[in-house]
């Protein structure tokens, strides 16, 4: 059985539609994609990650084609684990460019098996990241079409 399987990994604190569109475009290329969430000890994240965990679940739903897993170690170890060959990234503008690259070509020096591949948002997500959802929620800001409606509500709950 020659399944193609891609990781999609991030921190996804919270999850945005700007995530939920590359996995849907990441959902084309591989047969199963697997959603993996770092187990980081050096950030300090909104929600936990097994919040995240459930967040997302709700949102993919668990039909086996997308799960939900946490990792922590290295990025390409886990996806040796879970017989991933591709990870996929999202890159939005220039600047995400620089930290991209130096991960994947560093992923490839580390597993040169597994192949990196870039996907593109929808224009109205290119801007949208995490880090500013969680601004704008801290600050009241209406996140409605930014973020799937569970999580605006779990932000508006949580802040
Ligand atoms: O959404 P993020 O926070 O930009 O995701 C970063 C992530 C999780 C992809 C990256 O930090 C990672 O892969 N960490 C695992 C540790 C690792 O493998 N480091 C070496 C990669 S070059």
């Amino acid at each position: 059985m020659n399944e193609r399987i891609a990781l999609y990994p991030g921190s996804f604190d919270p999850l945005t539609n700007g995530h939920l569109d590359i996995l849907s475009r990441a959902r084309r290329l591989a047969d199963r994609v697997v959603v993996a969430i770092l187990e980081n000890d050096e950030k300090t994240p909104l929600f936990s990650v097994a919040e995240r965990i459930e967040m997302i679940r709700e949102i993919v739903g668990d039909d086996g084609s997308t799960p939900v897993r946490s990792f922590s170690g290295l990025l390409v170890d886990f996806a040796r684990e879970v017989g991933a060959t591709l990870i996929v990234r999202g890159l939005r503008a220039v600047s995400d460019y620089e930290y991209e690259l130096q991960m994947a070509l560093m992923n490839r020096r580390l597993n040169p098996g597994i192949e990196t591949v870039f996907l593109m948002a929808k224009e109205e997500y290119s801007y949208v990241s995490s880090r500013l959802v969680k601004e704008v929620a801290r600050l009241g800001g209406d996140l409605t079409g930014v973020v799937p409606e569970s999580v605006r509500q779990r932000l508006a709950a949580r802040i």
